[in-house]
């Protein structure tokens, strides 16, 4: 299977790279990623030597960039983890970027791929879609979009430009809809990988508002093997939802973290809210398990302590991410809240 991965520098995409490679043989993986402030070549240095993997620099809103990527290689599949991620810049580093990435990105992606007849097209979203729940559920396929920041409004964009290629077009397209991620090479402007920096460095841990919101956590791989299987396996024009029933609050994520790192909980700090703050998500991963077969491999225990072993182990890789750029992106988000 040839498979043109777009984002794959980033955080899921690359241990998305690293797992198939590791699966399958029979793969051929281009690895399509225009390299912004997330993208990381040294993400995917273990790989780069195998004969099965190619990395291109190229933009997803770029539609002769990506003609020219198909036009050169005939792909099976497309499966799309490029986008800006990051709520916060979405709500404070304008949106410009989310809209074109995010929503043009994919619907260039999909018309590509009609063009050069790849035979199936996956789209990597989010269950930051369907909005915030109240204290009791989980979102379920069918759960309303309902989307409250910009970034979730341009993820639940591109869902519908995809769903529309199906019914327009009749192209096979499945969506997949994960929960919080965490694990190896996550970028440090995320909750778990910022938090375990700030401890290291003794610095404050900045918990926006109570701390009381609910996010449901999943470990890295299992997403990738989820996608694996929707990508392998997955019925055509169907949506799966992907979650480890991990949902807990994140002052409870943060002291964990603390109490691995042999930390204070005094470095905690309660900062100024986000602005339209989602309150609880939890996902209903029922119908992955019962169709496809699908299962996590981690509970939220071993995965934290697997996910600070590596960040111990990683210093390096760490330190040349938080210097540079994103101490001005911290200033900028967290001086004065
Ligand atoms: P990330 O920010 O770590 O990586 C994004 C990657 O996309 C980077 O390598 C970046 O260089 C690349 N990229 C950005 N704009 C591009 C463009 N125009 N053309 C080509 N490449 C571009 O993101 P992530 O956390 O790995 O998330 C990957 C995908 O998974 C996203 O679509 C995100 O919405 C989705 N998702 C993330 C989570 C999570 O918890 N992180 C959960 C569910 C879904
Ligand atoms: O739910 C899936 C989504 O998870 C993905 O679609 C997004 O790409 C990904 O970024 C993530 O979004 P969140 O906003 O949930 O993740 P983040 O790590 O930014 O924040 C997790 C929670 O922690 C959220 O309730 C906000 C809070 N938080 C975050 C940061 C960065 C803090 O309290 N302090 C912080 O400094």
């Amino acid at each position: 299977m040839k498979i043109l991965v777009t984002g794959a520098a980033g955080f899921i995409g690359s241990n998305f790279v690293r797992y198939v490679l590791k699966r399958h043989e029979d793969v051929e993986i281009i690895n399509f990623d225009m390299l912004t402030y997330a993208g990381n070549l040294e993400n995917l240095s273990d790989v780069e030597e195998d004969r099965r993997y190619t990395f291109i620099k190229g933009d997803i809103a770029d539609e002769n960039a990506v003609r020219s990527v198909l036009a050169s290689t005939r792909m099976d599949a497309i499966v799309n983890f490029a986008a800006e991620s990051h709520v916060d810049r979405s709500l404070h580093m304008g949106v410009e970027a989310f809209i074109r990435t995010n929503i043009l990105g994919t619907q260039i992606l999909l018309d590509a791929g009609r063009e050069w007849g790849v035979a199936r097209y996956m789209q990597v979203s989010t269950d930051e879609v369907y909005g915030s729940l109240g204290a009791q559920g989980r979102f379920s396929e069918s759960s309303p979009i309902a989307p409250n920041n910009p970034y979730a409004a341009t993820k639940a964009g591109a869902d519908f430009l995809v769903r529309a290629a199906r019914e327009s077009y009749g192209i096979d397209v499945v969506i997949t809809r994960c929960s919080n991620n965490y694990g190896p090479y996550q970028f440090p402007e995320k909750l778990i990988p910022l938090m375990i920096a700030n401890a290291l460095e003794g610095k404050p841990l900045p918990v926006y508002g109570d701390g009381m919101q609910v996010r449901d956590w999943i470990y890295v791989e299992d997403h990738c093997s989820a996608i694996d299987l929707a990508l392998r396996k997955g019925a055509p024009g169907e949506i799966y939802n992907i979650g480890a029933m991990n949902d807990m609050p994140n002052l409870h994520v943060v002291k964990l973290i603390l109490g691995h790192l042999h930390k204070p909980e005094s470095l905690i700090r309660h900062v100024t809210d986000r602005p339209g703050h989602d309150r609880r998500y939890a996902m209903d991963a029922t119908k992955i398990q019962n169709d496809l077969g699908w299962k996590p491999a981690r509970d939220f225990e071993e995965g934290i302590k697997l996910t600070i072993d590596w960040y111990l182990s990683n210093r390096e890789w760490l330190d040349r991410i938080r210097s540079g750029a994103y101490a001005q992106y911290y200033e900028n988000l967290y001086a004065g809240r």
